[in-house]
């Protein structure tokens, strides 16, 4: 990290003792430029999105709609053909597993921006150690969940300010964007039905109220409406078939 971000890193966090409390509205508080704050984070690294030899596949959706599963079965069948890098967020690298270890566990308070700066974290090591490596190898990336989760967990679940969520998830990806972003789609009550019958722990997100998975799914139905890279998958199909249509999407892109 260079001087400049470490500047704009600690001036977004003592803004971050400010309420900000409306996604739509940027409140800049005395004393602080939060615009120039973001300027700051808009213009390091980003967003000159390069071409690697290699792909980028991102996952998407609530938990229990199947990505997990759709990421292992799309790589036992990409990998006939090409090598594969299975990765995810959060605890795609060792460093992001001890961070995941805080961001699953509800009995660990957090306060929303330390949340989503955890996520941040896990993201700008991950990419820089994991995701940018293995494509500039030529590999075909596939993440299980990235930015897209912090939008619409952090940002329209829990009501985080979305615009600093936006500036810093486009600075942790720096010149890397997936090409494809899959959104495996199910209603609620499948996902829930899903999640009861996983025997393992509930995490965080899990314990959730309905409300907050529904902020969630109505947060992807947001960010996806302008976005020409994502493609959605009706999750509620036999795997089989969930699979099925994600390799016609990405066989469309020549892979
Ligand atoms: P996620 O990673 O989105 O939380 P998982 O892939 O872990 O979801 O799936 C949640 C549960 O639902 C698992 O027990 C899995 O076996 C099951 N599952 C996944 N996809 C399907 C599907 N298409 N139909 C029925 N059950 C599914
Ligand atoms: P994960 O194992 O991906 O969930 P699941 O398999 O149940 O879908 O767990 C990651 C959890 O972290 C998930 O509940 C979503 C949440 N999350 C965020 O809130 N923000 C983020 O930026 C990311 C990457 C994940």
């Amino acid at each position: 990290m260079n001087q400049l971000s470490i500047l704009a890193l600690s001036g977004l966090l003592v803004v971050g003792n400010t309420t900000i409390t409306d996604t739509n509205k940027t409140h800049t508080p005395k004393g602080a430029n939060l615009e120039k704050i973001l300027q700051a984070f808009k213009h390091k690294g980003s967003h000159v999105k390069k071409e690697f030899p290699g792909i980028l596949i991102c996952i998407e959706g609530i938990d229990g709609s199947g990505k997990s599963t759709l990421a292992q079965e799309l790589k036992k069948e990409l990998q006939k053909e090409h090598v594969v890098t299975l990765t995810k967020e959060p605890g795609g690298t060792p460093f992001g597993q001890r961070i995941r270890s805080i961001t699953q566990n509800k009995d660990i308070p957090l306060s929303q921006k330390a949340e989503y700066l955890l996520f941040a974290a896990d993201r700008a090591h991950h990419i820089d150690t994991v995701v940018r490596p293995a494509l500039q190898k030529g590999n075909i990336v596939i993440s299980d969940r990235m930015i897209d989760s912090s939008v619409a967990y952090q940002g329209y679940g829990r009501r985080t300010s979305i615009e600093p969520i936006n500036a810093i998830n486009k600075w942790t990806l720096g010149d890397v964007w997936p090409k494809i972003t899959l959104f495996v789609d199910v209603p609620l009550d499948v996902a829930i039905e899903r999640i009861t019958k996983r025997a393992d722990k509930k995490t965080r997100y899990e314990t959730e109220k309905k409300e907050f998975m529904q902020r969630v799914r109505d947060g992807f139905y947001a960010i996806y409406k302008t976005r020409d890279d994502v493609y959605t998958i009706d999750g509620t199909q036999e795997i089989h078939d969930v699979v099925k249509d994600a390799l016609t999407v990405i066989k469309k892109h020549g892979f």
